[in-house]
């Protein structure tokens, strides 16, 4: 375990089951000619776990990116949501968009994501998310495919970042107080 852990919340194993599950049920769900399944990957964090995703899922799928701001370098989010990367595509209308997310804490990314999407015309738009902190939210807001709640502690690795260190981690861990609240 890295030094900067606490303890490791998800192991490899756990996370590759995790997706699993959730490409099993994309491919229920998205099965058939009527559709097309976008997997809309947020920028950074999720890369990994769309990447493995990805090669799970055995029926059609098409990727694309998006990046948005709302965390500063820190742990508290500032509240408000910055499109820095916008879905450049022009056939938004066939398309049956799974926006990816890494984790969800207040709420306000997705929340904010989906509903952008659905008015800049997309056919579908549901949320997919490794992580999830219910007790953080500060808005309503519910994904349609959740991999695991975690309790409201500040966790990386599989992507996930403190100060863009520790994305690379194949795990998920809690990382300890002091390297944060210093
Ligand atoms: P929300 O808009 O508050 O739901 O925040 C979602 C974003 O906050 C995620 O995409 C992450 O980038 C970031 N975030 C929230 N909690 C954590 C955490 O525990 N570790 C790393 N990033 C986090
Ligand atoms: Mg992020």
């Amino acid at each position: 375990m890295h030094k900067d852990l606490q303890e490791i919340l998800l192991s490899e194993q756990e996370v590759d089951e995790i997706i699993s599950r959730i490409a099993g049920e994309l491919d229920r769900d998205y099965a058939g000619e009527d559709k097309r399944l976008v997997l809309v990957c947020i920028l950074k964090g999720s890369v990994v776990f769309m990447g493995e995703l990805m090669k799970k899922i055995t029926i059609p799928v098409e990727i694309d990116f998006m990046r948005v701001s709302s965390y500063g370098a820190g742990t508290e989010t500032t509240g408000s949501v910055n499109i820095i990367l916008d879905l450049l595509r022009k056939d938004l209308d066939q398309c049956d968009l799974v926006i990816v997310e890494d984790i969800i804490d207040s709420g306000r990314t997705l929340a904010h994501l989906s509903r952008y999407l659905q008015l800049k015309g997309a056919k579908s738009v549901r949320t997919c998310t490794l992580l999830d902190k219910p007790d953080r939210r500060e808005v309503e807001f519910e994904a349609d495919y959740v991999g695991r709640e975690i309790p409201d502690e500040f966790v990386v690795g599989y992507g996930l970042d403190y100060d863009e260190k520790y994305r690379a981690l194949p795990y998920v861990g809690i990382l300890k107080r002091e390297v944060y609240e210093k």
